[in-house]
């Protein structure tokens, strides 16, 4: 290699850096977009700084006494109790047979494991050392309101833990027009 091949290598290697330096000069960005259209939107993304906010954050949290859409209280006079919940809360579901059937698969689901199919309190786990609970058929529960029977189920009771999170209000009110029909 002679003399002026080595130069124009020299000279074409600084150019490439040179261009390079230009081209890349924040290695996180991407430099060139191809047909960016839809890429950046309009809109604040959800993590992105925003100025418009004194805190800077584009997601806000919701505004003191926010209340999520199907969860308004259902009692707002003080604290609720299992005696006074059967004196106030009533059964906003129909004693239709949809509704039982749809209280019966949520009682399959939820409540039989432990209260048993016919609701006797002899549910699977009883016998591998959970305590049984009493029977659903007895005097006492078919004495009981609506409201006091959901809030056994929304807060739980003694051993048997609430079942809030995981029957919705409404299937809560269905297990109950359930219950009522179980013995019968
Ligand atoms: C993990 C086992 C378990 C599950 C699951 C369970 N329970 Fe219970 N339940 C109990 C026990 C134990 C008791 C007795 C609580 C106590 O008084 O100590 C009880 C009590 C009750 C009572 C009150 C009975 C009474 O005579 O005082 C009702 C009503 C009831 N459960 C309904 C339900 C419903 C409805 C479901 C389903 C959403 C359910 N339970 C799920 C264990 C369970």
């Amino acid at each position: 290699m002679d003399m002026k091949s080595i130069m124009k290598l020299g000279i074409i290697l600084v150019l490439l850096f040179g261009l390079q330096k230009c081209l890349y000069n924040d290695p996180r960005e991407l430099n060139v977009e191809f047909v960016p259209e839809m890429v950046h939107s309009v809109p604040f993304d959800a993590f992105a700084e925003n100025p418009n906010y004194s805190n800077g954050q584009t997601l806000q949290m919701p505004v003191e006494g926010t209340i999520a859409r199907g969860f308004l209280p259902e009692y707002s006079d003080g604290e609720l109790t299992e005696e006074l919940a059967g004196k106030v809360l009533k059964n906003p579901v129909e004693n239709s047979d949809k509704n039982i059937a749809r209280g019966e698969w949520v009682y399959r689901n939820y409540c039989q494991v432990c209260h048993g199919m016919t609701g006797l309190g002899d549910g699977p786990v009883t016998k591998r050392g959970a305590p049984p609970p009493p029977s659903l058929l007895s005097e006492n529960v078919k004495n009981m309101k609506d409201g006091q029977l959901y809030f056994i189920i929304s807060n739980g009771k003694g051993n048997m833990a609430s079942y809030r999170s995981q029957v919705q209000r409404e299937d809560r009110w269905k297990v109950i027009k359930f219950i009522k029909t179980m013995g019968k």
